[in-house]
């Protein structure tokens, strides 16, 4: 399977701070924003990654990840040159997925939570043809949400309803089998002229060959696209991080627990960073390598 995080977008809640910076480069306490989504990639075992962004952008994520060497995975990356909707990303896509499954990410996108490797693997089995996960969350207003039957089977999903039918939202990683930018190129523009994923996700509804991974309340997912949400998600990790002196979302430390770099790179990837509590947890890891 592979991936693609969406990180172009307009970033418009965000301004002023995104007429300057992309926002999945913004900190998210102690580090960029897009460090988050692609975490969840590389817990999902996915090593093929394709960065869909700006013109203006994509070299300072070149800058700061590069074709993902030091991660031991492959990081592509592709131009979305207006913010056209998030479907549009299969269409950009195509070329990088040739007919592959895929899982899409949204680089504003944030899920923690103990069991996220196992969730991930069991999201990944595409038991028909797609599948979403569904969240509760208190303003379903704000998200795609899910109309569900007496027997909690899916039948239809609704995007940013003035009524939602229910308190259960999609969260913005979607799991698709080859056939998706097939589905796309057939998606027209919404009324507020964007690519929905709403649409390809109710193609495959319709199809019957869509599934649900729901997600009880031992996960958090946030999305980071407001300075209160941007906030809350910088928050979350402090506590969590300086309660356990255990980091959220270090890439080396993945990358190294799941065998995709040996410790000789991890090694050389510590001793090329300046000295900073991020390359001292690393220094850490070094360390204690071995002894549990
Ligand atoms: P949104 O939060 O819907 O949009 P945005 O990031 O442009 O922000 P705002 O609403 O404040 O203007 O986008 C969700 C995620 O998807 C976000 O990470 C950006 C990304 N995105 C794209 O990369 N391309 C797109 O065409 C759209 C609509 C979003």
């Amino acid at each position: 399977m592979k991936g693609i995080i969406l990180a172009g977008g307009k970033g418009t809640r965000l301004a002023p701070v995104t007429k300057l910076i992309n926002k999945h480069l913004l900190p998210v306490y102690d580090k960029p924003m897009i460090y988050y989504p692609l975490s969840v990639l590389m817990l999902a075992d996915i090593r093929e990654i394709l960065i869909i962004s700006t013109e203006e952008a994509i070299p300072q994520f070149q800058t700061l990840l590069g074709h993902g060497e030091n991660l031991g995975i492959s990081i592509e990356y592709a131009v979305q040159p207006e913010a056209n909707g998030l479907a549009e990303a299969f269409l950009i896509g195509r070329t990088f997925l040739d007919g592959d499954p895929c899982a899409l990410i949204l680089g504003d996108n944030l899920f923690f939570g103990s069991g996220l490797p196992e969730l991930l693997s069991s999201a990944k089995r595409l038991d028909g043809g797609a599948k979403i996960l569904a969240y509760q969350v208190a303003n379903p207003r704000d998200y795609g949400v899910l109309k569900l039957d007496s027997e909690n089977r899916v039948v239809d999903i609704l995007e940013k309803p003035d009524n939602p039918p229910s308190r259960w939202a999609v969260p913005g990683l979607y799991f698709f089998n080859g056939d998706v930018a097939d589905i796309a190129a057939e998606v027209k523009p919404s009324a507020r002229g964007e690519l929905e994923i709403t649409e390809v996700i109710k193609a495959y509804l319709e199809k019957g060959s869509l599934s649900v991974e729901w997600v009880g309340r031992g996960y958090a997912w946030l999305d980071m696209g407001t300075h209160e949400s941007l906030l809350q998600a910088s928050q979350f990790i402090e506590t969590v991080e300086s309660r356990q002196m255990l980091k959220i979302a270090c890439l080396e430390e993945i990358a190294f627990r799941r065998g995709f770099i040996d410790i000789a790179t991890l090694r050389s990837v510590v001793e090329a960073q300046p000295k900073t509590p991020y390359s001292d947890y690393l220094e850490l890891l070094l360390s204690n390598y071995g002894q549990h």
